[in-house]
């Protein structure tokens, strides 16, 4: 596929690091009830994925988050369309979020969730790619470290496309 320049999490790679990433959140939250929160578009592969291997029970919920106004560059602003239908007072809240870059936008979400008082709050992000962070966030569970290339697919896009992409490949540059 042209658009890809090399495949950089495969399908294999993907699902194991989901069985580990929920293990290690079924281990953590043992007797608990979680709400997850995924933050959409990007998150949604990772999220079906990952809650069918959550023991723990869970509640689901969705949040709109762009801040990639098409493209590939980062505008820094951050539009978020609240749409939580659950009360999260009290709850032990995990946000999933498919990649972590400025962490502009999870700082803007953790501002507006943590107002709304949850027990607990943790980031469980697919991808890091921390040289490019900026704002003072760091995700509790983290798939894979990235380099700072513009990767898509899995949910990833690039100007809305490629979101079905079964992996994460880094793009070519050509179209940059
Ligand atoms: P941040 O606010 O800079 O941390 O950016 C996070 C958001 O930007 C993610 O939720 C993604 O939706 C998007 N994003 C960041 N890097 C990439 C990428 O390499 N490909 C596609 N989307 C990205
Ligand atoms: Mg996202």
């Amino acid at each position: 596929m042209d658009i890809i320049k090399k495949v950089i999490v495969s399908e294999e790679e993907i699902a194991g690091i989901v069985e580990r990433l929920a293990s290690e959140i079924n281990k953590d939250y043992e007797g608990k009830k979680i709400v997850l929160i995924c933050l959409l578009k990007g998150s949604i592969l990772f999220l079906t994925d990952l809650m069918r291997k959550l023991t723990v029970p869970c509640k689901v919920d969705f949040m709109l988050a762009s801040s990639y106004k098409g493209g590939t560059k980062n505008t820094g602003k951050v539009e978020i369309k609240d749409g939580l239908s659950i009360d999260i007072k009290d709850q032990d809240v995990l946000i999933v979020e498919d990649i972590l870059e400025s962490g502009h936008t999870l700082e803007y979400i953790v501002n507006i969730l943590n107002k709304r008082k949850p027990k607990s709050l943790k980031i469980c992000t697919l991808l890091d790619k921390p040289k490019l962070r900026v704002a003072d966030i760091q995700a509790d569970y983290v798939g894979k470290v990235i380099p700072n290339d513009f990767v898509l697919g899995y949910g990833l896009d690039y100007d809305e496309y490629y979101r079905n992409l079964p992996f994460v490949g880094i793009i070519n540059p050509k179209y940059l």
